[in-house]
């Protein structure tokens, strides 16, 4: 006789958690996609084409509005509102959730992956499957990764050497392990969103930087960075992250069908990334004023001697196993 009222008082819940998280009873679901860079990366690419395949495969029932450029949320509050669900999906890069795992600062270790086919199929094994669920109790879960590229160094100096990045401001993200890499090599880190790089490096608050060719480019950041160092010294790739809650809330198949489209939207991200970063690349080397430094391979083991301490450190933080299911994926392994 009391199944009744629970039944009532289930589907009561059930509605009010599905309107809270967006899944209103009638009406679309909304999704609004934050994030930091522009159009003319492989992230912006990517979450302009999730939209466009939910308008023509889910159109009426889920719509997607997409904010570039930090212009809803930037990197100092976007995670914060997607935990409050003000946001419900973003692609911080991987070197932005140290508040919530350790984990993911393996992707921050210097010179830990060969290249960015290395990630990847680092990204594809168990190990890293599992980090996308390493998130779960702060009520974020991981949805796919998107790659951008490797990283390389830019300075208003040459930096050929290690020894001449000593004394030089370097903008980081917020990322204990990128701190202590710039540290290595007696430089000075200064944590800063993605949104004020430009203009730190203009005026001369910090005087060197680390970015994928995509972000140079599409930031212009190379007009106002004379030397570019080649390095690939590390990756900048990104996790798709939604919260939890609002996610498991959207109705199965729908949820179903959103998860296909990620799959999709994952699959050319990672296929288009590395030709849009080589492009960049080209594009930044024609561009008068700057100047595209190549390494020898002695002069980037320099790099990495100088770099590599930096996983000791970080080994009990991130787990020994991680690290080295990571080591693993590289075709010339290196202990
Ligand atoms: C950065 O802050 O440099 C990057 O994480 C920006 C981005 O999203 O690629």
């Amino acid at each position: 006789m009391f199944k009744p009222i629970f039944a009532l008082a289930a589907s009561a819940l059930a509605l009010a958690s599905a309107c809270a998280y967006g899944a209103p009873a009638q009406g679309p679901i909304l999704i609004k996609f934050a994030h930091v860079v522009a159009d003319n990366t492989p992230k912006g690419q990517g979450a302009l084409l999730f939209k466009k395949l939910v308008e023509e495969r889910l159109g009426g029932k889920v719509i997607v509005e997409v904010y570039p450029n930090s212009t809803l949320f930037g990197d100092a509050n976007e995670l914060e509102a997607l935990i409050k669900n003000e946001v419900q999906l973003l692609a911080p890069s991987l070197a932005k959730f140290e508040n919530y795992t350790n984990k993911l600062q393996v992707f921050d270790l210097p010179f830990l992956f060969d290249d960015l086919d290395a990630v990847n199929r680092f990204q594809k094994r168990a190990k890293g499957r599992q980090l996308l669920r390493s998130m779960e109790d702060h009520n974020i879960v991981g949805l796919a990764y998107w790659h951008n590229g490797m990283k390389q160094l830019s300075a208003t100096k040459a930096l050929q050497s290690p020894a001449d990045a000593n004394g030089l401001k370097f903008r980081i993200q917020p990322s204990t392990v990128l701190d202590a890499q710039f540290k290595q090599l007696g430089a000075t880190p200064i944590v800063m969103p993605f949104a004020e790089v430009f203009d730190a490096l203009k005026d001369g608050t910090v005087q060197g930087a680390e970015n994928p060719w995509s972000n140079i480019h599409s930031k212009q950041l190379h007009t106002v960075q004379p030397y570019i160092t080649e390095t690939n010294h590390g990756v900048l790739d990104y996790m798709l992250v939604s919260n939890s809650r609002f996610w498991y809330t959207i109705p199965h198949l729908i949820r179903t069908e959103l998860e296909g489209i990620i799959d999709t939207v994952t699959y050319e991200v990672n296929r288009q990334a590395e030709a849009a970063n080589q492009a960049d690349r080209e594009r930044i080397a024609a561009a008068s004023g700057t100047q595209v430094i190549v390494l020898s391979e002695e002069q980037r083991d320099a790099w990495r001697k100088a770099m590599q301490p930096v996983w000791q450190q970080y080994e009990g933080a991130i787990g020994a196993d991680v690290i080295k299911a990571a080591q693993t994926v590289n075709r010339n392994q290196r202990d």
